[in-house]
C-alpha cells in the first residue's frame, strides 16, 4: 500500500523520513517516482495530478499539503474520494505569529515610524491602549480562532465572523451574512482568514471597506482572489483605509511594477505568513488514514457542497 507526495521534493524527503519512523507499512514515494500507480491508496498534494482517480485507479483519500484546497479541481474527483485539508498544529502556531506580528506593527504605528526613519526624524506618536484598538477576523475556521484567542489576551476587543454560528470565550461572534456590516461597523483592523470559495472572492471589496470605520486596516493572510487591489488602492488613496498587510496577492508574485509594492502605507510578504510543518503534520496525516480505515470522519475533512 503506498502514501504518495505530490509537493516540493524538498519537504518530501522529510516527509518520507517521518513516514518511516511512523507508518513504516506504508511505501512512501515522491512524485514523480510513482511506482505502481494501481497500489496507491493516499496521495498528499499541492497540486494533485489531472483526473487522480484514473491515473491513480485505487485512490482512497487526498491529503492537501496547505490549508487551502482552492487550487485544487475538484470536478475529477469522485464522491467517494475524501479531500482533506490541513489542519496541523504548526500551521496554526505560524499563523498566529505571523498575524500577531501585522496587527502589533499596526497598532503600534510602525508603519508611521518607517517613515520618519527614513527622514531621520526622531518623533513620537501617542500610544493607544490596545482596549481601544478593535480586531476583527473574516472566517472562524481553526486558524482564524487561533488568531484571536491570542490577540484577545493582549486586551484588544475581539470579534469574528463566519458562515455559520461558532462561539468563542471572550469574542463576539457574527454569523451570517446579515451580521456582517456590524461586524465590519465595529472592526478596526481586519483579518482575512476565509477559504476562498465562489462565494469569498473578491469580498474584500469597496463595499466592504467602507462599512469599516474610516481609518481601518486590512490584513490579508487568506488568498490573493479575496481581495479587490484596485478597490485597496483606492480606498488607501481616499483615506478610507490607513494600510494594509498584505501575505497573498493576486497573482503570485505580484508583477514588479505593481502599484502595492511601493505603497508607503502596505506591507507585502511573499505568501510565507505559515506553512505545514512535517513534524507535527505527519501526525495528523497518520491519525487520519486511522480515522478512514475507522469509517470516521478525518479531520480537515472538506464538505464538497460548503467548498472547504
Ligand atoms: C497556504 O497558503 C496553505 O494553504 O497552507
Amino acid at each position: 500500500m503506498t502514501f504518495l507526495y505530490k509537493a516540493d521534493p524538498a519537504r518530501g524527503e522529510q516527509w518520507a523520513r517521518l513516514f518511516a519512523q511512523k507508518a513504516p507499512e506504508l511505501a512512501f514515494r515522491v512524485w514523480p517516482d510513482v511506482g505502481d500507480p494501481a497500489t496507491v491508496r493516499y496521495l498528499a498534494a499541492w497540486m494533485p495530478p489531472d483526473d487522480p482517480t484514473r491515473t491513480l485507479p485505487n485512490l482512497q483519500v487526498i491529503f492537501s499539503v496547505g490549508a487551502g484546497i482552492d487550487q485544487f479541481d475538484l470536478s475529477g474527483v469522485p464522491a467517494h474520494v475524501p479531500v482533506v485539508r490541513m489542519i496541523e498544529p504548526g500551521i496554526v502556531e505560524g499563523m498566529v505569529e505571523y498575524v500577531t506580528q501585522a496587527v502589533l506593527t499596526i497598532h503600534r504605528d510602525l508603519f508611521d515610524y518607517a517613515g520618519f526613519q527614513q527622514k531621520r526624524e526622531w518623533r513620537e506618536m501617542p500610544v493607544r491602549a490596545a482596549a481601544s484598538r478593535r480586531i476583527g477576523v473574516l472566517g472562524l475556521g481553526v486558524l482564524g480562532t487561533a488568531v484571536l484567542e491570542r490577540l484577545r489576551l493582549f486586551g484588544f476587543p475581539c470579534a469574528g465572523w463566519s458562515r455559520s454560528e461558532r462561539v468563542i470565550d471572550g469574542v463576539d461572534c457574527h454569523a451570517g451574512i446579515d451580521s456582517l456590516d456590524a461586524f465590519l461597523g465595529r472592526t478596526d483592523v481586519l483579518i482575512c482568514l476565509l477559504p476562498l470559495t465562489d462565494a469569498t472572492r473578491g469580498m474584500l471589496n469597496a463595499r466592504v471597506f467602507s462599512a469599516l470605520p474610516q481609518g481601518a486596516s486590512v490584513i490579508n493572510v487568506g488568498r490573493g482572489a479575496h481581495l479587490d487591489q484596485e478597490d485597496l488602492l483606492a480606498a488607501l488613496v481616499s483615506g478610507q483605509l490607513d494600510s494594509a498587510i498584505l501575505d497573498v496577492t493576486e497573482p503570485e508574485p505580484l508583477p514588479a511594477d505593481h502599484p502595492l509594492w511601493t505603497h508607503p502605507r502596505v506591507r507585502i510578504t511573499p505568501h510565507i505568513a505559515s506553512a505545514t510543518r512535517p513534524e507535527s503534520a505527519v501526525d495528523v496525516v497518520i491519525e487520519n488514514i486511522r480515522l478512514h480505515r475507522a469509517g470516521l470522519r478525518m479531520i480537515g475533512q472538506v464538505d464538497r457542497a460548503r467548498g472547504y
